[in-house]
């Protein structure tokens, strides 16, 4: 008999048998209604799992403190502490247990919050126990990325609705899940939407061009979502290796926006925006006009809005020296006919600037 996976269509056999081998886990199951805690106690055992069950959350996380789980199956909505309360309360005492949450996709912005939160996998009721066993395997063996998730949200919202509202919802949903994670983010995406399609507009690009940048620059650094935080919002310099971790988010969030319909060219664009005109950026080595056209005004407006900003560890730039390090890296890093007419527009639309302080202005 075939064991088929609801959501991939495979059959899930083969991971059973290697689960049952090799993998001796714990198991938290909590939920308040008693059947289905005795349904999941039953299947996981079953499989050579070690499982400990309770309809009572609050008592849960008193048993995360104390305790380590391989994975947490959790429900969303019980009484006294929610799933994603206990989530957060997994991820503060227990940050390598992966934690499965289980409740229907409608609502999404506990979706966002999930993905946020760093949930390892999000299983829609009524629970299908060979998806629901290929995910347990995944987080007990350490398989699966952390985009997962977010990846599996943004093509199950598109079932059934029409695009542009998926769009736009997951487009929200999968922006405040990076603001969550860093507050910096979101406001840095939305300013760098805000020169992103200034440029394009300079540039006379046509108006469905325009809205395509738009929509790539708003998610453009959505791949931060598969950052660690503690890397992400670490306030001083990072390490190699902690960099080669950032490097990584151009291609997961293509990797992300690649699943919403119709986003391919702007999945391209984030890939793209750490392209180098000299062909020294990441992740492709790309040079020139091999870099999509998008890319390039995207790449521009971040750098110009990441100086001009002030972080924990730089005062924002003034303008006359944002404009000075843009000249300095035209050619090299930055293309340069995107050089000249970001710097025009910045000299016709001062007031359009988003600076830090007054002073920066004038600097
Ligand atoms: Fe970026």
């Amino acid at each position: 008999m075939k064991i088929l996976c609801r959501r991939t269509g495979k059959d899930t056999r083969h991971l059973w048998a290697i689960a049952m081998e090799t993998i001796v886990g714990t198991i938290l199951i909590v939920d308040d209604e008693p059947d289905i805690c005795d349904m999941l106690n039953d299947c996981m055992s079953g499989r050579g799992f070690n499982c400990h069950t309770t309809q009572d959350p609050v008592y849960a996380s008193e048993l995360l403190r104390l305790h380590y789980y391989d994975v947490v199956i959790s429900d969303i909505s019980m009484p006294g502490l929610s799933g994603l309360e206990l989530l957060a309360a997994a991820k503060a005492f227990s940050p390598a247990s992966r934690v499965i949450l289980i409740t229907g996709f409608s609502a999404r912005e506990n979706l966002a919050q999930a993905i946020a939160l760093g949930a390892f996998d999000y299983i829609q009721k009524p629970v299908d126990i060979a998806e629901l066993t290929e995910a347990v395997f995944k987080a007990a063996s350490g398989v699966g990325a952390a985009l997962n998730l977010p990846t599996r949200a943004a093509t199950a919202m598109l079932s059934n609705a029409k695009a542009e509202q998926v769009i736009s919802e997951t487009t929200r949903a999968l922006i405040h899940a990076v603001e969550a994670k860093d507050p910096y983010t979101r406001r840095h995406s939305e300013q760098v939407t805000h020169y992103a399609v200034h440029f394009a507009q300079a540039a006379k690009l046509p108006p469905d061009e325009v809205n395509s940048i738009r929509l790539a620059a708003l998610l453009h650094d959505i791949g931060k979502i598969g950052v660690p935080d503690h890397i992400l919002t670490k306030p001083t310099s990072l390490t190699e290796d902690e960099f080669e971790h950032i490097r990584r988010h151009p291609a997961l969030g293509a990797d992300i926006i690649i699943n919403i319909t119709s986003l391919g060219k702007e999945a391209a664009m984030a890939r793209h925006h750490h392209e180098r005109w000299d062909g020294a950026g990441y992740p492709d080595g790309l040079a020139g006009s091999d870099i999509p056209l998008g890319a390039r005004i995207i790449h521009v407006a971040d750098s110009m809005d990441a100086m001009l900003m002030q972080r924990s560890y730089k005062k924002g730039y003034p303008v006359q020296k944002m404009l000075g390090e843009m000249l300095r890296c035209s050619g090299t890093q930055f293309d340069p006919d995107m050089v000249s007419l970001a710097a025009n527009w910045c000299q016709q639309n001062p007031s359009k600037l988003i600076l830090a302080t007054k002073e920066a202005m004038a600097g």
